[in-house]
């Protein structure tokens, strides 16, 4: 059957990466969580101390994209590409609440932006991927053949992320965590490079009241339909 690509973008904590890896592994295609890469560029920064909640040394970041490299590993156990950090695996670093209270800021940074941008587009050459971010049907896979733009009430995104967290053992309240997700709904959509916006000809699905399984579902008859007409 025809490879295509497939892209998936919406709000944070909308359950785009549990979706894409249903489909990836339903499919037999390559996933990749973009999302993953700017957190690991944010734990860079912290790492070096160039950001923290009150100094962002932009400059110096930027100066330092050469040495930033960024590699998904698969893990057979997992079924899904870790993320590498300058060969170290910081799967687990990059999620934290510490990490997501600094991505966004991370992410509007152009250089940052384009130097992802570049490489994610790579992986997609050959198609056969399930791609999830912000700015996929827009900027990465302009023509994907299929665009998915996913949308939940900001309450249900903070409750399933707040679970989520908690499941993990961060010690996190309610309140925090949606403020985060608020904040990052703020700064993800009114930035000026690449702001989160809807392709025109990406297909919004609201989950506040799908389960994964029926929204599975909805979209793998989406690629049926896409791959039959190919
Ligand atoms: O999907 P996520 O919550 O792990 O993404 C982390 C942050 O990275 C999010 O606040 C916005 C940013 N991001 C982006 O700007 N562009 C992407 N393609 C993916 C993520």
């Amino acid at each position: 059957m025809k490879k295509i690509t497939i892209a998936i973008d919406g709000f944070s904590s909308t359950g785009k990466s549990t979706l894409a890896k249903q489909l990836a592994n339903h499919l037999g295609y390559i996933y990749v969580d973009t999302g993953a890469m700017y957190r690991a560029v944010a734990f860079f920064a912290m790492q070096n101390g160039y950001i923290s909640a009150s100094f962002f040394d932009k400059e110096t970041l930027i100066n330092s994209l050469p040495f930033i490299r960024l590699e998904f590993k698969f893990n057979p156990d997992l079924g899904f590409g870790e993320m590498y950090l300058n060969d170290t695996n910081v799967e687990t670093q990059i999620r934290t609440i510490e990490v997501s209270n600094f991505v966004s800021k991370v992410a509007e940074i152009s250089e940052v932006r384009s130097k992802l941008v570049e490489q994610q587009k790579q992986m997609g050459e050959n198609k056969g991927i399930v791609m999830d971010g912000r700015d996929i049907g827009t900027v990465v896979f302009p023509d994907a053949e299929l665009k998915i733009f996913m949308t939940a009430s900001a309450t249900t995104r903070a409750e399933r992320r707040f679970a989520e967290l908690k499941q993990k053992g961060d010690n996190v309240t309610y309140e925090e965590v949606l403020k985060n997700v608020e904040e990052r709904d703020y700064i993800d959509t009114h930035r000026e490079d690449s702001p989160l916006v809807m392709a025109e000809d990406a297909i919004e699905i609201d989950n506040s009241h799908l389960t994964r399984e029926e929204q599975f579902e909805v979209v793998l008859s989406l690629v049926s339909e896409i791959t039959k007409t190919n």
